[in-house]
């Protein structure tokens, strides 16, 4: 199985950004533990940070064509703003959790909106950089790769 994991703008910046709200752990940290996690089950884990929306819809489109399982996205504020990725999102039918590092309702009101969530199989936010482990555990059991 293929799973494509997917970081919105800003994440780049993890580690440094914000860290009393992301944390410490930076995007390779995490993609490290994804991948590790990803290759003991036996699935294959490709992960794309991108500032620009363009770029996220391309990469969506493109997973359709390469049989892409199973997506998590972090879409940072184009979750936000973004019936774009939403529509890409649809566009290919792969199944996707939404994840966030900070709890998304417990901040500024225009983040409680999100034009994903509705069509995720899940969302996690709060969790900081667990969130993305424990959505890979699920893709794993859905995909049944879990060992
Ligand atoms: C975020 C939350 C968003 O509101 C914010 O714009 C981000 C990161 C998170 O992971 O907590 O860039 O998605």
């Amino acid at each position: 199985p293929r799973i494509l994991v997917l970081h919105g703008p800003n994440l780049n910046l993890l580690g440094v950004r914000e860290p009393q709200i992301y944390g410490r752990t930076t995007l390779s940290d995490i993609h490290a533990r994804l991948e590790a996690r990803a290759q003991a089950a036996g699935a294959r884990l490709e992960s794309f940070q991108s500032n620009h929306e363009g770029e996220l819809v391309d990469r969506i489109q493109a997973a359709m064509e390469e049989g892409v399982d199973f997506i998590l996205i972090n879409p940072g504020a184009y979750t936000h703003t973004s019936v774009a990725l939403r529509d890409a999102l649809a566009a290919v039918s792969i199944p996707f959790i939404e994840v966030h590092l900070s709890n998304i309702h417990a901040r500024e009101p225009f983040r409680h909106h999100s034009y994903l969530s509705d069509q995720a199989v899940g969302v996690l936010c709060g969790l900081g950089a667990y969130g993305y482990e424990a959505a890979l555990e699920y893709a794993l059991r859905a995909l049944n790769a879990a060992d």
